[in-house]
Order: structure tokens, then sequence, then C-alpha cells
């Protein structure tokens, strides 16, 4: 590589749950209170963390969380989504120390409730989560159009830059 030459790395990372009456639907942290149905997982199934866990990771060629944090491992039971993205984190600190997450990008894909109203919330908590100015983190809402009503799917990409 070019001597002061940016090291520049995008990641990409992609997750789904099924929606179930009686379960909390959270994403980004962020509890969205009037849904009807939330997340079918072991853990809060939190698929916006999870999908940004697999970018970062992937920006780094790190694997994928399943693969650092298997569900058979009971010691990762119930894991925290935003453990499982400070420890995506500590995985690429340890990869490439001067490794420097400058934005994120997402699309969660949802046909209830509206998520419009939280984006601010969320954007926050992420940002937060992140070490981001929150206008570095941008997300959008689509429907499926119906054809997967019983499903929440998120979708994220990631940049860093590195020395
Ligand atoms: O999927 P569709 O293009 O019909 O979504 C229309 C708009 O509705 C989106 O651009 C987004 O602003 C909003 N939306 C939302 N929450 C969802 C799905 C869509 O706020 N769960
Ligand atoms: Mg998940």
């Amino acid at each position: 590589m070019m001597r002061g030459m940016d090291d520049v790395r995008i990641g990409f990372g992609e997750d789904a749950h099924r929606l179930a009456a009686g379960r909390p639907l959270v994403l980004g942290g962020v509890a969205i209170a009037e849904a009807e149905r939330g997340a079918v997982a072991h853990s809060d199934g939190d698929a916006l963390l999870h999908a940004i866990a697999d970018a970062l990771l992937s920006a780094w060629a790190l694997g994928d969380i399943g693969h650092h944090f298997p569900d058979t491992d009971p010691a990762h039971a119930g894991l925290d989504s935003s453990a499982i993205v400070a420890r995506a984190r500590a995985a690429v600190a340890g990869a490439a120390p001067s490794a420097r997450l400058s934005q994120v990008s997402a699309v969660v894909t949802l046909d209830r409730p509206k998520l419009g109203p939280h984006r601010t919330a969320i954007a926050e908590a992420l940002a937060a989560l992140l070490g981001l100015p929150a206008n570095r983190v941008g997300l959008t809402f689509k429907t499926s159009e119906g054809l997967a009503p019983d499903h929440v799917q998120a979708r994220a990409t990631v940049l860093f830059r590195a020395a």
C-alpha cells in the first residue's frame, strides 16, 4: 500500500427474525413499544444490531457473529445485542488497531408499525453505541409490500478508514 494512503474498508451485514406476539420489538437498542409483535430469538432479537455487528466484522474479513458467538455455546445464550456489537468492535480493534469507523448506513424492512417516528431515537442510540455523530448514521425504513409480513429484516453497511 502507498505510504499515507488510507485503507478504506466497507462491510455489509444482514439479519432477519420471525415476528410473533408477546415478544418485544427492539431495533438499534430502542424498544418499539407500539409493535404488536416482536422478534423470535434466543436474545433480544435486535436484527439491526446483528446486521451492524456482521458488517463490522465483514469489513475486516473477520467472519460473522455466528462464528464469534456460536448460539450453541450456553455462554452466549441471551447475550445482549449491544454486547455483540461491542465485541465485534473489539475484534476489529484487535485486528486493525488504527481502524476508525466513519459511517453506518442501514435499511430495516418491516410492514408494521411505522418506524419513521423512531428514526431519531434509533440513530442517536446507534451513534452512542458506535461512537459516531448521529449524522453519520443513515436509516432507511421500508415495508415488504406484504411479501414478508411476518419478518423483520435489517441490512447494514459500514465504512472504516485506517491509517
Ligand atoms: O416500503 P415503502 O416504500 O412503501 O415505505 C414507504 C415509506 O414508509 C418509507 O419510505 C418510510 O419512510 C416509511 N416506513 C416506515 N416504517 C416502516 C416502513 C416504511 O416509517 N416500517
Ligand atoms: Mg438476529
